[in-house]
């Protein structure tokens, strides 16, 4: 199974921010009401890739960025045989070409602050999953005694529903639909 394949890559490469499984299942049962185009920021050793690429219906298709060359190739390798599945080396702005998407998997910190080109990319009803938040109880939401104010502005932009769901105790993110 791809997923098991990722997994493994990331354990060789002591790779430890890949997704968790709880994310990874949410990806997936996201994709399977998709159509058209996924795409995701930030493929690290793949583990988004792999669940997006399970749950996506025929026809749809998963793109996704990844700026280290040498991760990006180790993946590409994985997915050679993945028809669903194209992995890019490169910065994730190389990904805008292939705009609207259907749903879009966000996982680079720097790049959630680019609300404004990320909104635009998205087709109405097109869904922002938006990873690796710390759970905080407060509003606006404290994160190490300062104002999450990236996670703030996206449960609060009028372009967008969206909602903060716990992956675990420790861990949140936000899914975010266009208007
Ligand atoms: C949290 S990891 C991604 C985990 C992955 N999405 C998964 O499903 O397991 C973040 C990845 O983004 C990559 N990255 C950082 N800046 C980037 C950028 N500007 N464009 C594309 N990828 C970037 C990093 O090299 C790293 O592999």
């Amino acid at each position: 199974m791809l997923v098991s394949s990722t997994l493994d890559l990331s354990r060789q490469r002591g790779f430890i921010t890949s997704i968790r499984n709880e994310t990874g299942r949410l990806l997936a049962s996201l994709a399977a009401s998709r159509t058209g185009t996924l795409a995701e920021l930030g493929t690290g050793c793949g583990v988004g890739s792999a669940w997006l690429s399970s749950g996506a219906p025929k026809g749809a298709h998963v793109v996704s960025a990844e700026l280290d060359p040498a991760l990006a190739e180790d993946v590409q390798k994985i997915f050679a045989n993945t028809d669903n599945v194209d992995v890019i080396a490169g910065d994730w702005s190389t990904l805008e070409k292939y705009a609207p998407f259907s749903l879009l998997f966000v996982d680079v910190r720097d790049v959630m602050e680019s609300i404004d080109v990320l909104a635009d990319l998205m087709e109405p009803g097109g869904i922002v999953v938006l990873d690796d938040f710390v759970p905080s109880a407060f509003w606006p939401p404290i994160v190490e005694g300062r104002v999450d104010t990236v996670r703030e502005r996206w449960l609060t932009d009028s372009r967008f529903a969206a909602v903060e769901m716990l992956i675990d105790v420790d861990a949140s993110l936000i899914m975010a639909t266009r208007r």
